[in-house]
């Protein structure tokens, strides 16, 4: 894996906006896998700005998103849908009919074939990714096995409580999401993690220990042969990371 090394969240941002910008301008018509969160938060505003002022153009570009909740319709304010519609698609040239977040609502069984399907036909050229406190990737949560393809995964105590910021109380949180397996995940051609936050013990198990360890999802990560993580000094110190 590539490490790099970051002072602030901001300089993060506009390090992985250049990694997209890189893969967008080489081949316009690409598509990408985004993530929610705050982690990508900045990464998304620069590449706005560089749509709005510098040219970059996402008109021929598709999306598919790592998961969605259970339950939110795509106008709830924490559904993913609206987090990626008022996060990067309201402020960039994309065409809304190429962008793909999986339905929360309806039928579940159909909605995962429908997410499955569009998985099945996508070559992804970049897979953003945050990472969870408990190092869960999208929401493939901790366990003993992991999943190859899209799921509906319970969500652990530790995510409910860590997402719980975003509502209005912790009792709002979905209980479920729809998520891309790890087999997904690692299917793209290149893996972009932005460790933001207390991820103290998440990025030890990914950068400091050895293990690969399902119950770390992130440490799958290390399996790719194209795999970037950005994480800032401050954190890359307290876990003793030394590259
Ligand atoms: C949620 C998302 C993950 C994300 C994680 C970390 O659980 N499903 O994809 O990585 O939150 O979020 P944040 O970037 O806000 O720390």
């Amino acid at each position: 894996m590539k490490v790099i090394i970051v002072n602030s969240y901001e300089e993060g941002a506009k390090v992985a906006a250049d990694i997209i910008e890189g893969i967008v301008r080489e081949n316009p018509a690409c598509t990408l896998g985004l993530a929610t969160g705050s982690s990508p938060v900045g990464m998304y505003k620069e590449l706005a700005r560089r749509c709005a002022n510098e040219g970059l153009d996402f008109s021929a570009v598709h999306s598919v998103n790592l998961d969605e909740y259970v339950g939110l319709t795509p106008d709830h304010p924490q559904s993913y849908r609206y987090f990626m519609d008022s996060n990067l698609f309201d402020h960039i040239n994309i065409k809304k009919e190429n962008t793909y977040v999986a339905k929360g609502i309806d039928d579940p069984a159909a909605n995962l074939a429908e997410f499955n399907a569009v998985l099945a036909k996508s070559d992804v050229a970049v897979q953003v990714l945050g990472i969870g406190p408990d190092g869960h990737l999208g929401f493939n949560e901790p366990g003993d096995t992991l999943h190859d393809h899209a799921y509906m995964e319970t969500l652990d105590e530790s995510t409910i409580e860590a997402n719980a910021r975003f509502f209005a109380s912790k009792d709002e949180v979905p209980k479920a999401a729809f998520t891309m397996g790890m087999g997904d995940i690692l299917r793209a051609r290149k893996l972009l993690l932005i460790i933001s936050g207390n991820k103290q013990e998440a990025a030890t198990k990914l950068l400091v220990k050895e293990a690969i360890d399902p119950h770390c999802p992130a440490t799958f990560m290390r399996l790719h042969r194209d795999a970037t993580v950005i994480i800032e000094k401050k954190l890359a110190d307290e876990i003793g990371y030394k590259g």
